[in-house]
């Protein structure tokens, strides 16, 4: 029997005791799914095991976007094509974009039918085809796998509501709120403000119903191998229209246990563990994305081991947010010990870098860190809030909160790149001053971001410094979700102004392609400082050097290199003997490189 049969079976035996007898079913649909994949994506899958790294490459830049918002369907993103290949985007994530009842759907990630496209997006043939145009412009296609739950319009919810027992097992069904009070002891909220409570009341069916997110989420239940074997064929049916990278939302929430909290459980990384296999056996070519928004400690196990691996890919959510708070504290020391602890994970681990997402910025730090520095968890949450939406008298930042829960002094953040680093205050304002500060940080947070290991993926708009869309106020059906701030249309019309030199957007754009560039021709970028104000991130390869210094602070500071010989100034092109005592200006940004 061949190992990954071995393995499959005896992860599928720990999780589902007794009913083992299924798995058939299960390999059944795999071979189905195997002899159903297209040709070409076969020829794929097979160049790209002959070189698995295919995807770690620096040249590869990512972008995450909203199909209708940024170009109203799919064959309108298919017509953009030459604009993200302009940004030197080559891995695309396109947000859920599967069909989805209006209004309750929580931006697309509450899916009522997995084979089929929102009609106003089009349709599955044209996403194949969107695919296939991804595939001969040499860009890779990601596409969110919505596996916690379902819409409560899924048809498998409106069976158990009519119901059908053996749609009621494939949620969590209670008769009354005896078990459901009980997890709510130990279970925290995702939502408290807007969705509080992890189950919601069906009246018209006298039931309480599992809903860790919205209420018309309805959660599914792996225990059932039933639920298990349908969504790994809801899978293989995307990957077999072209998907090459499988996002797995919100993967930590998918094994539910009484007297915990719900979250990386261990049935979990047995769950991820067989879709690896799955995947490696009938499309080796996919690769599996884990949404893990937790604390390093909690993400790192779903990379799996080297023998057993689980995702291909992770979010450096904490980076992210360590950045944004460093970038209001003017303080790189957590950072840095953030980045020292990333540095320290084995080199084969490949993290998503990014600065804004299409969810909100959750405050995550690593808060016993920050206490060292007399900085508790309730105030610095306060302070950060507060600079971020602009209350203090000093910073131009606007954002916008999200989930005030005033009991938990816990809000979490919205707002774009640009908004929040001033420029929409800087814009409104006229000021000429604002706006190079504005635009300094906005790129020196780039650059940070870009010279870390691992996958760079944008934000579509942020390349073009999109602001604020405050208009989803005005909409009823996004009014109570405030993460739709940064969610607005995509702005053609100032995109366009990209073309002028010395635009905001010209600046912004072509400094970002520079940055990008230097990333792409630059080998150091394949694999600390005695300034607080100042990160300094070293790379090494093969003889060179790479000392990236970026300095989060508006004032100048002075940095020491103490190593003597000749520097390039990579982003000027000119070579530098001996540096010892450099200044940086507000918010500068260097990038030298080293040769031993
Ligand atoms: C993920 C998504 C988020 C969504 C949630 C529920 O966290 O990123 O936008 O609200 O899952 O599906």
């Amino acid at each position: 029997m061949p190992p990954r049969y071995d393995e499959l079976s005896r992860l599928y035996g720990q999780l589902y005791r007794g009913r083992e007898d299924t798995l058939g079913v299960l390999l059944t649909a795999m071979e189905e799914a195997y002899q159903a994949r297209p040709a070409d994506l076969k020829e794929s899958d097979r160049a790209r095991e002959a070189d698995p790294g295919w995807y770690r490459q620096r040249s590869r830049l990512g972008m995450m976007l909203y199909t209708g918002p940024f170009a109203g369907s799919l064959r309108g993103v298919a017509d953009k094509l030459s604009y993200l290949q302009e940004c030197g985007v080559n891995y695309l994530h396109l947000m859920p974009l599967l069909e989805s009842p209006k209004g309750r759907s929580d931006g697309g990630y509450a899916v009522s039918n997995f084979r089929r496209v929102q009609p106003e997006l089009g349709t599955m043939a044209d996403l194949e085809a969107l695919a296939g145009d991804c595939h001969r412009r040499g860009i890779s296609l990601c596409l969110d796998f919505v596996m916690n739950h379902t819409s409560e319009e899924h048809e498998w919810a409106r069976r158990a509501r009519a119901g059908e027992r053996e749609y009621q097992e494939r949620y969590f069904f209670y008769d009354n709120w005896d078990i459901p009070n009980r997890y709510e002891q130990t279970v925290p909220q995702v939502f408290p403000t807007d969705a509080p409570g992890n189950f919601t009341w069906q009246p018209d069916i006298g039931k309480v119903v599992m809903t860790t997110f919205y209420p018309y989420q309805w959660d599914l239940n792996y225990a059932n191998p039933v639920v298990f074997r349908e969504m790994t064929e809801n899978l293989l049916f995307l990957t077999n229209r072209g998907i090459d990278v499988i996002r797995l939302d919100a993967v930590p929430y998918i094994w539910k246990q009484l007297g915990t909290n719900c979250r990386n459980l261990p049935q979990v990384h047995t769950l991820v563990r067989m879709l690896r296999i799955v995947t490696e056996v009938v499309c080796p070519g996919v690769l599996l994305l884990g949404e893990v928004v937790m604390e390093p400690a909690l993400v790192a196990p779903y990379f799996g081991t080297p023998e057993k691996p689980e995702c291909h890919m992770l979010y450096n959510v904490t980076a992210m947010c360590t950045t944004w708070h460093t970038a209001a504290t003017h303080d790189v020391r957590l950072l840095r010990h953030q980045l020292n602890q990333v540095a320290a994970l084995p080199r084969g681990y490949t993290f998503q870098n990014y600065l804004r997402c299409h969810d909100d910025i959750g405050w995550g730090l690593d808060y016993p860190f920050l206490a060292r520095f007399g900085m508790g968890e309730v105030p610095h949450k306060r302070f950060l809030n507060d600079y971020f939406t602009g209350k203090l008298p000093y910073g131009a930042s606007r954002g916008a909160l999200y989930n005030d829960d005033e009991r938990l002094g816990d809000a979490r953040l919205c707002g774009t790149t640009a908004s929040l680093c001033g420029l929409e205050t800087a814009m409104e304002t006229g000021s000429p001053a604002m706006t190079e500060q504005a635009l300094a940080l906005d790129l020196m947070l780039h650059a940070c971001m870009l010279s870390q290991s691992g996958i760079p993926v944008l934000y579509a708009g942020d390349e073009v410094g999109q602001r604020n869309d405050w208009g989803y106020r005005n909409d009823p059906e996004k009014a109570g979700d405030s993460r739709y701030l940064h969610r607005g249309d995509f702005q053609w019309d100032e995109a366009a102004l990209r073309q002028e030199p010395d635009s905001v957007q010209c600046r912004l754009f072509h400094g970002l392609r520079q940055l990008e560039e230097v990333r792409q021709s630059n080998p150091i970028f394949d694999a600390d400082a005695g300034n607080d104000a100042v990160l300094a991130l070293g790379r090494y390869k093969d003889g060179e050097k790479l000392y990236g210094l970026y300095n989060f602070s508006p004032e100048p500071q002075k940095v020491w290199l103490s190593e003597t010989g000749t520097y390039t100034d990579l982003l000027r092109g000119t070579p530098m003997e001996n540096p010892g005592v450099l200044t940086l200006g507000g918010y500068e940004f260097l990038w030298l490189l080293k040769r031993m």
